[in-house]
């Protein structure tokens, strides 16, 4: 493979790399892979990414909490956020935040707080954020609306109508290995809805596996067969969909530093 592409998230910190952690990312940047932005969703976690990013000419790392596991934050979680994405030029966002009303006993209010405090934060720092939201559209609509920050909406599967809308607030989407599953049917209509300029690949893994791989472990290097998707959907040739949305990431998020 020749053109290599851009993972726009990930999460290496995952134990599905425990075992061949380094040797894979390793053979994935020499052979597939340009560059991976790797994302937090706990403090924990978030430092591990950083970890990683660290590590790596190639990968960036976000670093934020994701809306699930906002439950149990110290009362100085901002700050240490803060710190973590002012020590080094590999946080290129603050991610990944948003709602998540798809877990039982989900609190609603708690996560709208935590959301719009990341949201300040990133204003504050002058960094995008990694949009989470799954069952949450509503509410995640009307905080975009208010807030209108450089985003993009990540693993992308709602309607084309809510497409267009992100779009018009100035912001990206990404789309994941869903793209490819049959019954993705929405996250088609999504894509030929709104500009490619406008579009970044992402593999979330180690979920949301493409086809042919739906179901086995996600890598980075699978980003290909979601461009392959895309360049069917535009009509333009892989290498087209590919060499756009590397420079859609590479814009997006300020790499190269
Ligand atoms: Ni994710």
């Amino acid at each position: 493979m020749e053109l290599k592409v851009i993972d726009t998230h990930s999460h290496y910190d995952d134990e599905a790399f425990d075992e061949d952690r380094d040797e894979l990312l390793k053979k994935m940047l020499r052979e597939s892979v340009d560059k991976i932005i790797t994302i937090g969703c706990t403090m924990e976690r978030s430092r591990m990414a950083l970890e990683l990013a660290e590590k790596y000419e190639n990968i960036y790392c976000a670093v934020g909490i994701h809306p699930e596991d906002c439950y149990e934050l110290q009362a100085d979680y901002l700050e240490e956020l803060r710190k973590m994405a002012q020590s080094s030029k590999k946080v290129v966002a603050i991610g990944e935040i948003g709602l998540d009303y798809h877990s039982e006993g989900y609190k609603k209010e708690k996560q709208i707080e935590v959301f719009k405090e990341q949201l300040i934060l990133a204003k504050e720092l002058s960094l995008p954020v990694v949009i989470h939201s799954r069952e949450a559209t509503l509410d995640t609509m009307e905080i975009l609306r208010e807030f209108k920050p450089e985003g993009v909406m990540h693993c992308f599967s709602g309607s084309a109508e809510i497409a267009r809308e992100i779009i018009d607030l100035g912001m990206m989407i990404s789309f994941t290995g869903v793209i490819t599953f049959k019954n993705a049917k929405k996250a088609v209509e999504s894509c030929s809805a709104i500009p490619l300029d406008r579009i970044m690949l992402e593999t979330d893994c180690p979920y949301m596996a493409p086809v042919p791989y739906r179901g086995k472990r996600n890598i980075s290097s699978y980003v290909y067969n979601i461009a392959e998707k895309i360049a069917e959907i535009k009509g333009i040739t892989v290498k087209e969909a590919i060499e756009t949305c590397n420079e859609n990431a590479v814009r997006f998020f300020g790499l190269n530093k």
